[in-house]
């Protein structure tokens, strides 16, 4: 028989970076987790293996709306984590009809399934501070306006908006965190800190020579990833929705990433990193830094690992993985 006393919630985008980490979290918090997974050909649970016979793992995708309001029928959640995305930025220009339907319209899918099947339930949508793109103020929060500069964050900017329409349209209990990066050792390669540290790590080894990267000069509010889940799951605790801005409060440049991923295996960063245009956007956020005052005050939250904690920790796995 269903236990009506044990929370449970569905994350989609389990297979990603932060899906992973919020699967953790609320594990330890007593939850029930049903994860979200679109079909593929191969296995893609690599971020998950270890906490995999503690999860539901069911099929679906925010391509497919039916998917999405039978996951919701037959598993009954508390609390939906918005997690699945098309998410990197690069990517958003060569499929910008893709991530639109994924990143924006996945969102209307899904808020409108919740609408259908049980509009208790409380959201999650996972929002990015590339809507803030050419910053209109420095730093950016809540009321900061938007300026997306890619594909991606004009989806995600729907997705933001849709979020809010539906909380005052519906009355969901339907909340949009505004995240700024956020890294681990789980990070995608494709992403800068963990192409830099992977390859700071590959070079030491000698199984690497050279490392090409695009804009040098782009600077970044870097924070944890599983830092950034406690956020996300404080503002489902909350009676009263809203939207907060999550940040470390510091900003770095990409240039500043090299030197301290390189330092910490003993190497100077100018002998092997290259600047090659390939890598260069069409348009670049040049400067995000974000303010959480009101994360701080309203959800209790704070980040527990610094820019030089989080990039000396992603080099030390990357060393050790490489190792094994
Ligand atoms: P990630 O590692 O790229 O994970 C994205 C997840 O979305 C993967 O599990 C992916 O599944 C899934 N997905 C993609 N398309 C899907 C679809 N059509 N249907 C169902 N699932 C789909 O991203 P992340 O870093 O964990 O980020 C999580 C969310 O936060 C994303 O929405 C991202 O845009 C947003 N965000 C991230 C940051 C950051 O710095 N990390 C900052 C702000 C906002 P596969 O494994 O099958 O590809
Ligand atoms: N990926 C990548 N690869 N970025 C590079 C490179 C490179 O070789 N060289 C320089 N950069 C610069 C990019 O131009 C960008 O200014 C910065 O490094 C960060 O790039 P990414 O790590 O790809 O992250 P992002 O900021 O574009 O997007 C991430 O953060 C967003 C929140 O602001 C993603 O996680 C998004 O999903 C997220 O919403």
């Amino acid at each position: 028989m269903e236990d009506v006393l044990t929370p449970k919630a569905l994350i989609t985008g389990i297979t990603g970076q932060d899906g992973s980490y919020l699967a953790e979290l609320l594990l330890a918090e007593g939850y029930d987790v049903v994860g979200l997974m679109r079909r593929s050909s191969t296995v893609n649970i690599e971020r998950i293996s270890h906490i995999q016979d503690r999860l539901t793992l069911v099929s679906g995708d925010l391509m497919d709306e039916v998917s999405l309001i039978n996951v919701l029928r037959d598993h009954r959640p508390r609390e939906v984590y918005n997690l699945a995305a098309q998410s990197f930025v690069q990517a958003s220009w060569s499929q910008p009809v893709l991530t639109g339907e994924t990143t924006a319209l996945g969102v209307t899918r899904l808020l409108d399934a919740i609408r259908i099947v049980d509009p208790t339930i409380r959201f999650y949508q996972a929002s990015s501070s590339e809507m803030f793109g050419r910053v209109r103020s420095v730093p950016q929060n809540e009321l900061t306006s938007f300026y997306p500069r890619s594909p991606y964050g004009v989806a995600k900017v729907y997705g933001h908006w849709i979020t809010v329409n539906y909380r005052e349209s519906y009355g969901l209990h339907a909340s949009s965190g505004i995240l700024f990066n956020h890294e681990s050792p789980r990070r995608g390669l494709e992403f800068v800190t963990r192409k830099v540290t992977h390859a700071a790590a590959a070079i030491k080894a000698g199984r690497q020579r050279e490392v090409r990267l695009g804009n040098l000069d782009a600077q970044r509010d870097w924070g944890y990833a599983g830092d950034y889940v406690r956020a996300m799951w404080a503002m489902l605790q909350r009676d009263t929705p809203d939207d907060f801005v999550v940040a470390t409060g510091e900003t770095h440049s990409v240039r500043e990433l090299c030197e301290v991923a390189f330092a910490a295996v003993g190497l100077a960063w100018e002998n092997h990193v290259v600047v090659d245009p390939a890598f260069l956007r069409p348009a670049e956020v040049d400067l995000l830094i974000g303010d959480a005052t009101k994360a701080h005050r309203e959800l209790d939250w704070k980040c527990d690992v610094d820019f030089y904690g989080l990039i000396e920790m992603m080099v030390a796995a990357d060393v050790h993985a490489l190792q094994r």
